[in-house]
């Protein structure tokens, strides 16, 4: 396992060197990167002694001539730890700035990644780096939360860097996630469907993508090797390393999806699909009349049921958009559709769900457990609900 240590600017950056040495004990690779302001405290070559190998420093270096350092290093490590991290650094991550090597490095990484915070307590509870690193917890980052006690600066409060020990157990339980899906190949709908009236109008519903967009994000996050995502017409950005199929209709959203079933370990059905669809789709544009006018519709294809049909070896989760937190409409559904689990989210709560950044899930299982995500980002929600699914 590769680890890349970031080292930012803070009193307590010494202690990055006991943490270092502990990480390869239990076995890691550990690659050092250091802010300037690190360099006030702690030493390239104390990191490159005790790690036997280069630190990195400077976003234009190139140990390798011709290689961007930055993103090498990003694509091999599995887990990216910023111990200690400075309420500057934090900022920066969560804002997406990348002015020197270490936070260009987590800009370009799509590992876990561990932040363990160390500074005075009043910029600890100071509201913009709580924000800051809400956003980052929000983004599915996993913190180590600094101690209570007495600080450099003579203040008593929260602040003290965690434990090594401390961060040691997280960073494993990091990388032990990080490898949860490996080799898994997971497929997922999202978005919602358009059924077409004629040309120009169509039938539709209130789904953003971000659901399914959290949960291919999740999934890479916990190692799988392949994601594949068919939307409807979303307009949030799917990760880049996901292959997307774009469709329109339930029937489309169907084909495409039923091609990639059998090959996958894990289908999550976070697509919103039409139930309905108008039985005959008018060529051109439907004309006003004074009249009133009569849509006849017939049912789509049951997706998720059809996908749990043609691959018997996957575990199938179909989620179940409930104007209500009673769930035995999710239970009924779960066994018609002969699905492995079910995702029920209560769409009256209008704080979560449809076009928000945030959701509550409660997994309902095949043989009856219930798991609660609690209430969090779409991320967090997609990181317990995989995690509660696992793989074989
Ligand atoms: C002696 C000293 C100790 C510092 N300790 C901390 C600290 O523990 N935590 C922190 O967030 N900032 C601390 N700072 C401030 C940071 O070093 C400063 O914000 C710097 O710009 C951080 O840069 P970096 O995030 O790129 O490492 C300290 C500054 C000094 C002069």
């Amino acid at each position: 396992m590769r680890v890349v240590l970031g080292v930012s600017g803070s009193v307590a950056a010494f202690r990055a060197a006991d943490l270092a040495r502990e990480l390869m004990r239990q076995g890691a690779e550990v690659r050092v990167c250091l802010t300037d302001a690190a360099q006030k405290f702690v030493s390239v070559a104390l990191f490159e002694a005790l790690t036997g190998q280069p630190c990195l420093v400077d976003t234009f270096e190139e140990p390798n001539r011709g290689r961007m350092a930055h993103i090498d290093w990003a694509r091999q490590a599995d887990l990216v730890i910023v111990a200690p991290a400075t309420a500057n650094t934090v900022a920066k991550i969560a804002h997406g700035v990348g002015d020197d090597m270490l936070t260009t490095l987590v800009l370009a990484s799509t590992k876990p990644l561990l932040i363990a915070p160390a500074m005075n307590p009043s910029m600890y509870t100071n509201e913009a780096f709580q924000e800051a690193l809400r956003v980052l917890m929000a983004r599915g980052a996993m913190v180590v939360e600094p101690a209570e006690g007495d600080v450099a600066c003579g203040e008593n409060g929260q602040g003290k860097l965690a434990s090594i020990p401390a961060i040691v157990a997280a960073a494993l339980d990091a990388l032990q996630q990080s490898k949860m899906l490996a080799g898994k190949t997971v497929l997922i709908t999202s978005g919602p469907t358009r059924e077409a009236l004629d040309d120009v109008r169509y039938l539709s519903n209130r789904s953003s993508g971000k659901m399914g967009a959290a949960v291919a994000q999740a999934a890479l996050q916990l190692g799988a090797a392949k994601v594949r995502i068919v939307t409807g017409p979303a307009s949030v950005v799917y990760p880049a390393q996901a292959e997307v199929a774009q469709v329109m209709s339930a029937d489309e959203m169907l084909e495409s999806a039923r091609a990639w079933a059998p090959d996958s370990d894990l289908i999550i059905g976070v697509a919103a699909v039409a139930d309905y669809r108008p039985q005959t789709r008018v060529r051109g544009k439907m004309r006003r009349s004074a009249e009133p006018l009569q849509l006849v519709l017939e049912p789509n294809p049951d997706i998720i049921a059809e996908l749990a049909r043609v691959a018997p070896k996957a575990r199938v989760v179909g989620f179940a958009a409930e104007p209500t937190a009673d769930l035995a409409v999710a239970r009924e559904k779960l066994a018609r559709k002969g699905l492995f689990a079910i995702a029920a989210n209560d769409v009256s709560d209008t704080s979560i769900g449809f076009e928000s950044g945030q959701n509550e899930l409660s997994v309902v299982f095949a043989d009856g457990r219930v798991h609660q995500t609690g209430r969090g980002s779409k991320l967090r929600c997609a990181l317990s609900l995989l995690q509660a699914i696992g793989a074989d």
